[in-house]
């Protein structure tokens, strides 16, 4: 078969032959139709992720065929359903175990579900990982309603552009940041009300004029960004983090947590349980993953330059019939 693989490490992904899977116990072969890239894909790429061995066919989002039936992977293996996190042996497609990118993968027939239907190839390989990683954090974690006023950092992130999505069809007010003005105007089709730019100075005192404090905050960034996010946040509010995309973060004021009795809380992909409630709710409420480009396995290198520029809107997918 053709994949798309990491060869050596910190190399770019070579797309080649491989060997076919074997299927091992209680794993099934399932014929890969279209496939999408996340962020961790391109931190492999550059030797900054643990436990690199190569070769390794990177890809944690996949839909196919099994036996004539369409299917999603579940891109998380080993955490049914303890509400609090993951357990150790938690791990996540595309490394350690081979991923989707590639015509075949052998997979825990367990790791199988039935496609939403109303979505294509395409928009169903956007969904797998950032839509369980953005359910748990918003749901699970972040405790959304209706009622609740949302901000979410960062929307070119494919996490953040589904998370926006669930929580505006939650019914709820959501905002956003971005670096890119184009991005924010992007997010307000999409149902977003307003946005900041983080770029410019003094974003958070402009958002909060515009926008008042919110209820529930999820961000990926972290780094120096992450001190202001306190200062829009209404008494009692959750923060959640899933990512550190721009790395430590300096300057938390304990003032401001305590006094407005703050909950920040870590957020991880998702078990078993939410995975399956996101493949519900997306049906139930007809959502549809944006996609920003189409790329055919061969051509895959450059889908991984495009998201290491940030140029994404949306999520980056293979295509495995073109
Ligand atoms: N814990 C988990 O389960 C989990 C799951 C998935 C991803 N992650 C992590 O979450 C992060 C995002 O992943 P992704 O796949 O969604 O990546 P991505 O699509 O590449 O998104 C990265 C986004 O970060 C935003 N950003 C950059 N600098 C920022 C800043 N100073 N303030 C706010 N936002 C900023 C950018 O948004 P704009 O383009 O709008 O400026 C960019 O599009 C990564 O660090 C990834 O490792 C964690």
């Amino acid at each position: 078969m053709k994949a798309l693989y990491l060869k050596e490490r910190k190399q770019p992904v070579v797309y080649a032959d491989f060997d076919d899977p074997q299927a091992k116990e209680g794993e099934v072969i399932v014929e890969v139709k279209a496939a999408a890239l996340n962020h961790r894909d391109v931190y492999i790429t550059q030797d900054l992720y643990p436990g690199i061995t190569t070769p390794m066919i990177l890809g944690s989002d996949g839909v196919g065929t099994l036996d004539g039936k369409e299917v999603i992977l579940n891109p998380g293996e080993g955490w049914k359903d303890n509400p609090a996190y993951a357990p150790l042996n938690y791990t996540i497609l595309g490394l350690p175990k081979f991923g989707t990118f590639a015509e075949k993968i052998a997979i825990n027939a367990d790791r199988v579900h039935e496609k939403p239907a109303h979505l294509s190839w395409q928009e169903a390989a956007a969904l797998p990982l950032a839509g369980v990683t953005a359910y748990r954090a918003l749901f699970t974690r972040g405790q959304i309603n209706a009622n609740k006023k949302v901000l979410i950092t960062g929307i070119g992130g494919g996490v953040a552009l589904t998370a926006l999505q669930l929580a505006v069809a939650v019914g709820s007010e959501v905002w956003v940041t971005s670096g890119s003005n184009e991005k924010i105007e992007k997010a307000m089709a999409l149902g977003a009300k307003g946005g900041a730019n983080y770029k410019e100075d003094n974003w958070h005192k402009d958002l909060a004029g515009r926008a008042g404090v919110f209820d529930l905050v999820i961000d990926s960034a972290g780094g120096d960004g992450f001190a202001q996010l306190l200062k829009v946040c209404n008494f009692g509010a959750n923060i959640v983090t899933y990512g550190g995309t721009r790395g430590k973060v300096n300057g938390l004021s304990p003032q401001i947590i305590f006094w407005k009795q703050l909950n920040i809380m870590g957020s991880t992909m998702g078990n078993d349980q939410e995975f399956a409630d996101l493949l519900a709710f997306v049906a139930e409420k007809k959502v549809k993953p944006v996609i920003d480009a189409v790329f055919s396995l061969e051509e895959g290198a450059k889908a991984f330059e495009r998201m290491d520029q940030g140029l994404q809107f949306g999520k980056i997918v293979l295509d495995v019939n073109i």
